[in-house]
């Protein structure tokens, strides 16, 4: 027979534990509405268009003929469709593609087009819909196609936008749903500004489809194992226009703490992040710039930290020396380099190689770059004992080819 202290013991575990999963469901879940909150800035015109530019310099042809997808973007308020849409005739695009997401707090705001605050403010706000441009054609016969011709084809043709439903999974407009995938396979490129919260899962889709694509992100996703891989191995690299502050535009609520990263204009509130980074798979032109360079001697004789020493110094632990910031990279060093993640910003693929992280040594992927007699820890490079920051190893990309020829 069960004993009765079993039992009320067996109860008190279950209240014990159904509290706790409930609690860490509701924590999962304000968790993931805070990071959905956090999504909602947007990327201002000038911003896109430097960026776009940049892809035309190197090849004018970049876009033409190309099916363009927005797939994070509300149409009336989105400057990605506003720029594309503007652009649609100058980049030679095929058709322009634009979806917007169930539960966007800015869809009906309306601040390319009057449409949805038009009437006695009652109209209802859209959902997630999906708007469709083949062509833009001067529909107000003023001699230019522009983005006022883009607001009149929409006012007139109804049937160039359409409802998304949503698949029981996940909502309508929402990047992963069926609808929005068959999109995403019908298009050459996709450009937006995702959600960061589900920067991974978006990266994700646009390989498995193996999509070209140009989006913003943080440069915390770099170092992620879902991410770095890609980047390693040349299957996305950073854009043009990096770095530096950027401001996003941002609802009234949207929580800003620093008030150096805050400015109202006309009414319109903007955030500036920093770290923040064009990703992509289209090539450009200041990929391949080569980093000007100094050897190993000339950086000891003038280079900031380095000025004075006698030598670089070697990891206690990888096979592969420090240089503390891209400036130093020796230009006479043959062997692995570890530098930090900025570097990805001025990697040039004719010039380096990227051979892994230090995160990767400690998965074990590079047993190659750790020494023999190490017995201790591999999660970073060591210097006399102490863990130095995150570090990308990389080597010039003549050594391979130098090793090849020797042997
Ligand atoms: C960082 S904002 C950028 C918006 C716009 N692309 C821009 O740059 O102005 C990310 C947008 O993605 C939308 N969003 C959030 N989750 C989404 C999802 N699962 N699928 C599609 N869009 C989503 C948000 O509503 C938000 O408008």
């Amino acid at each position: 027979m069960v004993e009765l202290g079993s039992l009320l013991w067996l109860h008190s575990l279950i209240l014990t534990n159904g509290y706790r999963m409930a609690k860490k469901t509701l924590n999962q879940s304000l968790s993931a509405a805070k990071a959905a909150k956090k999504d909602e800035f947007y990327t201002q015109y000038i911003d896109i268009q430097k960026e776009v530019e940049a892809y035309l310099e190197y090849d004018m042809d970049t876009f033409r003929g190309k099916v363009v997808y927005c797939n994070c973007d509300d149409p009336f308020e989105s400057n990605f469709f506003k720029y594309f849409a503007a652009n649609f005739n100058k980049l030679g695009l095929k058709r322009l593609v634009t979806t917007s997401y169930d539960g966007s707090p800015i869809a009906g705001r309306g601040t390319l087009f009057e449409e949805y605050h038009a009437g006695n403010g009652k109209r209802r706000k859209p959902k997630a819909l999906a708007v469709v441009l083949e062509h833009v054609k001067d529909e107000d016969g003023d001699g230019a196609t522009d983005i006022t011709d883009v607001e009149l084809f929409l006012k007139r043709n109804k049937a160039a936008r359409r409802a998304l439903k949503g698949d029981g999974t996940y909502p309508g407009g929402d990047f992963r749903s069926r609808e929005c995938v068959e999109l995403l396979k019908d298009a050459d490129l996709i450009v937006t500004n995702p959600p960061f919260s589900l920067f991974r899962e978006f990266v994700a889709l646009l390989m498995e489809n193996d999509k070209k694509f140009l989006v913003i992100g943080n440069q915390s996703a770099l170092t992620v194992s879902e991410i770095f891989p890609l980047v390693r191995d040349n299957k996305m690299w950073l854009g043009v226009d990096n770095g530096g502050t950027k401001w996003f535009e941002v609802n009234d609520d949207y929580d800003i703490k620093t008030e150096s990263r805050k400015k109202v204009i006309d009414g319109t509130k903007y955030f500036s992040m920093g770290s923040i980074m064009w990703y992509t798979n289209l090539d450009h032109g200041r990929r391949h710039q080569k980093l000007p360079l100094m050897t190993m001697a000339e950086n000891l004789k003038f280079a900031g930290k380095l000025k004075g020493k006698k030598s670089y110094e070697e990891y206690d632990n990888y096979r592969a020396i420090e240089v503390g910031t891209y400036k130093a990279i020796p230009s006479d060093f043959d062997g692995v380099m570890g530098v930090p993640i900025t570097f990805i910003d001025k990697y040039n693929p004719d010039q380096f190689e990227i051979v892994g992280s230090d995160y990767e040594v400690k998965q074990g992927l590079h047993p190659e770059l750790v020494k023999d007699d190490w017995t201790g820890k591999l999660d970073r490079g060591y210097l006399g004992g102490k863990r130095k920051f995150a570090r990308i190893l990389i080597r010039h990309r003549r050594s391979r080819i130098m090793k090849r020829t020797k042997q």
